[in-house]
Order: structure tokens, then C-alpha cells, then sequence
């Protein structure tokens, strides 16, 4: 076995309605006030009001603030950092989907370090290290999706250079995570099935990756078989069903941790590219890109795409080893079809928010050359060069 480390997340906390205790709890750490990081949608869906009592209950001061955006660029990172360092506050919490997390590790490093977020971006000119612990960081997840709440990664949208890119450091792992089902169930079908998709790539990508360990394939093997049995549930029946919301926040929580140690590959690496060109919600083009990057992987491991096929409820008895491993890649384009997710690039619609404007073939060769930078494409099974690139581009166009 080749040797690996394994980075542990610190606390987590699952509980219907642990949201309820944040403030008794956050002045049981020490903290006088907490900076309430999130966005308007969060705010709109009541979800910041939840969070508000639970700190009021908890007598914890806080200030809130929810000029956070999705798919956070550089800008909004530093004027928010701003925005932190003259609150007076010593703790952040995010609330939110990856967005609002992202954006909260950022602005808690540049508390701590100095300078732009643009300084500390994976292949900046005079890229600088995070050198300081950062302003503590709690999080709330409102999406079963990204798993940002365990992970040491912040995702940042450069605009003038069209890139997505991240700053990672152990520094940002958040202190702790509250993972209640209670501020997920409201999360409406078209978000819940996309972002839940997108924790299914995380199990996905990190079981495949050529530097997944035993650890990680545990993780990414319960999480694949958790949101294979609950997502449809989840996704269709809202708020009314607990458990299907209660294993899809778990299953992310867990495939975050998965992917932190086990890395990730092609998938996330022609979203981050594509959305770039074309802004696309993460979730959205990871469930689209899947099974078509899966279908370009097979062949690179496929006892354990046999496993996946297992895992989401594929009878593979009797079948030949490489049909078998193929029927994780059918489980996936019917998972996608029963969630009514897009599954075409030339589908995506700009006046559904599938996407800023329509995606067109004239972009795929600039996609495949900027994929080549993607730090984690070699963890991917097959060698994934510019040409195999496009090839998956046009099948699922
Ligand atoms: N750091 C990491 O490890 C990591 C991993 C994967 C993705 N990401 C990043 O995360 C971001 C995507 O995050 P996301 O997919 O969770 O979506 P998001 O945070 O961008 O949110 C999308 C929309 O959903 C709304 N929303 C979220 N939860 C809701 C709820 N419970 N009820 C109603 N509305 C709700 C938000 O208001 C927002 O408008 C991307 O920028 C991506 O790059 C980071
Ligand atoms: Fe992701």
C-alpha cells in the first residue's frame, strides 16, 4: 500500500435543531461576538432569522452581513474582509451553501494575513503563503452539496482573467461545523438535486483518485451509497421528509472529508474551467459533466466503478467485470434523468440560471487548454489530455 496522510477536520455537530444552541455554545468557546457571514437568499428563505434566535438564545452578540454572491470573485472577498476586520468580531460563522463558506474562509484569512485574496490564489505572479492561523471560522451548511465546512479550500472567481481558482491551506478548516437537516429542508428541488449531485462527484471523484487511501474510500464509498438511496427523496419530497434531508447532510459532510484526503479529478476540474468561460452553478455542471467524465474513466479502475454500480443499487451478478463497472456510469445518467437535471450543454439556459449565456463548441478548445492547469486532473484514472478534454465536451453537448 502506498503511504498517505489523512488530515482530520475538527468538530462536527449533527442534530435536527443543534441551530438552536450556536449561541450558548459559541460563548462556551469563548467568543464575545460572532460576524454572521451569508447571502440574500439565505436571509430571504428565513434561514439567517433561525440563526439569529439560536445566537439571541445564547445572549452572543453578532453582527450580520449578506453581501455574499455565488461563485465568490476577488472583489467581494476583500470588501467583505474589510467589512470583518472593523466589526469588532471574533468569531465567523457562515451560513450558507459553498458560496458564503468560501467567501467566510477568504475574508477570516485576511484577517490574519495581509494583502488581496488575488495574492493567495493558486498560481498568482508573486503568490504569497498562508502563513498565520485564521480569524476562527464556524460553519452552518444550507445545501447538502460542496462539503466546504470540512475541507482547507476556498474557491475564488478571478473575472478579468476568467479563472476559477482556489487558496488552500490546512489554516482554513473550519473550527467547527453544525450540520442540522432543520436549515436544509427548505432548500427548493432544481438547488437540492444539483448541489446534492455535486457531493455525489466529491464520493465519486475521490473513491476513483489515483490518491485515494483505505480512509477515503470509506468515506467516498458510505457517502456514494447514502445519497444513492436518499437524493430522489430528498429532492422530491422537500421539507417533509427529515431522514432523506438528515443522510443527504451527513453523506456531503462526509464526501468534503473524502475529498480533502482522497483528491478529486476531471469532473471538477472541466466545471471549474467551463464556468469560467460561461458562469455555471457548481452543482449544475458537476452533475452534468459526471457521467460523462465517469464513461471517460471507466477503463482507469473498473473494479471500483464495478463497486459504484454496487453501491447505487445496480445488480451486477453474472455480468462481465467491465459491464459491471459501465453500470455505475448507466446508475448516474438515470439518477441525473429522475432528478430532471440538465444533461445537455446545449440545454443549459441562461433564462433558467442554468448559466450566464448558452454554451457554444467555440469555447472547448480554450476550456481544454486552460484544464491543463487544473492542479488536481492527474488524480483522475485515465490520463486526461486536451484532446480527451474536448472529447467529453462534445458528448455532452
Ligand atoms: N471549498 C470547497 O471545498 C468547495 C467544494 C465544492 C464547491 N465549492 C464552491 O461552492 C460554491 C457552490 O456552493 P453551493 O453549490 O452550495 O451553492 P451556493 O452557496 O452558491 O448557493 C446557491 C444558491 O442557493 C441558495 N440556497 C442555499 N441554501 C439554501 C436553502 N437551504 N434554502 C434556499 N436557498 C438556498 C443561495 O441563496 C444561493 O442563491 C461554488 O463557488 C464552488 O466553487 C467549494
Ligand atoms: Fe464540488
Amino acid at each position: 500500500m502506498r503511504g498517505f496522510e489523512f488530515k482530520m477536520p475538527a468538530k462536527v455537530k449533527f442534530g435536527e435543531g443543534i441551530v438552536n444552541e450556536i449561541g450558548a455554545i459559541l460563548k462556551g468557546m469563548g467568543y464575545t461576538k460572532a460576524f454572521i457571514a451569508t447571502d440574500k437568499g439565505i436571509v430571504a428563505a428565513g434561514i439567517a432569522g433561525i440563526i439569529e434566535e439560536g445566537l439571541k438564545a445564547g445572549d452572543m452578540p453578532y453582527v450580520l452581513y449578506d453581501e455574499m454572491i455565488p461563485d465568490p470573485t476577488i472583489e467581494i472577498v476583500d470588501e467583505a474582509a474589510e467589512v470583518l476586520r472593523k466589526s469588532g468580531a471574533d468569531v465567523c460563522l457562515a451560513v450558507g451553501g459553498g458560496s458564503p463558506i468560501d467567501t467566510a474562509k477568504a475574508i477570516c484569512m485576511l484577517q490574519t494575513n495581509e494583502g488581496s485574496v488575488r495574492d493567495y490564489l493558486f498560481g498568482a505572479k508573486n503568490l504569497k503563503t498562508v502563513n498565520n492561523p485564521i480569524l476562527p471560522l464556524v460553519c452552518i451548511p444550507t445545501t447538502a452539496g460542496t462539503g466546504s465546512e470540512m475541507t482547507a479550500a476556498s474557491v475564488i472567481t478571478n473575472n478579468q482573467e476568467k479563472t476559477k481558482v482556489s487558496v488552500t491551506h490546512e489554516y482554513l478548516i473550519p473550527k467547527y461545523a453544525f450540520i442540522d437537516p432543520i436549515v436544509q429542508a427548505g432548500c427548493p428541488p432544481f438547488i437540492t438535486a444539483t448541489t446534492g449531485m455535486d457531493a455525489l462527484t466529491h464520493a465519486i471523484e475521490s473513491y476513483i483518485s489515483n490518491r485515494s487511501n483505505p480512509i477515503s474510500d470509506a468515506m467516498g464509498m458510505q457517502a456514494i451509497k447514502m445519497i444513492g438511496k436518499y437524493i430522489r427523496r430528498a429532492t422530491g419530497a422537500g421539507a417533509f421528509d427529515m431522514e432523506a434531508r438528515s443522510n443527504m447532510a451527513v453523506a456531503a459532510t462526509i464526501a468534503g472529508v473524502a475529498f480533502m484526503n482522497g483528491g478529486l479529478g476531471v469532473v471538477h476540474g472541466i466545471a471549474q474551467t467551463l464556468g469560467a468561460f460561461v458562469h455555471i452553478p457548481h452543482g449544475v455542471a458537476n452533475s452534468l459533466l459526471l457521467p460523462y467524465c465517469m464513461e471517460k474513466s471507466v477503463v482507469g479502475n473498473m473494479e471500483k466503478f464495478k463497486e459504484i454500480a454496487i453501491a447505487l443499487g445496480k445488480n451486477v451478478e453474472g455480468m462481465e467485470l467491465r459491464d459491471a463497472a459501465f453500470a455505475a456510469v448507466d446508475a448516474v445518467f438515470e439518477m441525473a434523468e429522475d432528478l430532471n437535471v440538465p444533461m445537455r450543454l446545449s440545454e443549459l439556459d441562461p433564462a433558467k440560471r442554468h448559466c450566464s449565456e448558452p454554451v457554444t463548441e467555440e469555447i472547448f478548445q480554450a476550456v481544454a487548454d486552460d484544464l491543463m492547469n487544473y492542479r488536481l486532473l492527474a488524480d483522475t484514472p485515465v490520463k486526461i489530455g486536451k484532446q480527451e478534454c474536448i472529447d467529453i465536451l462534445n458528448a455532452a453537448f
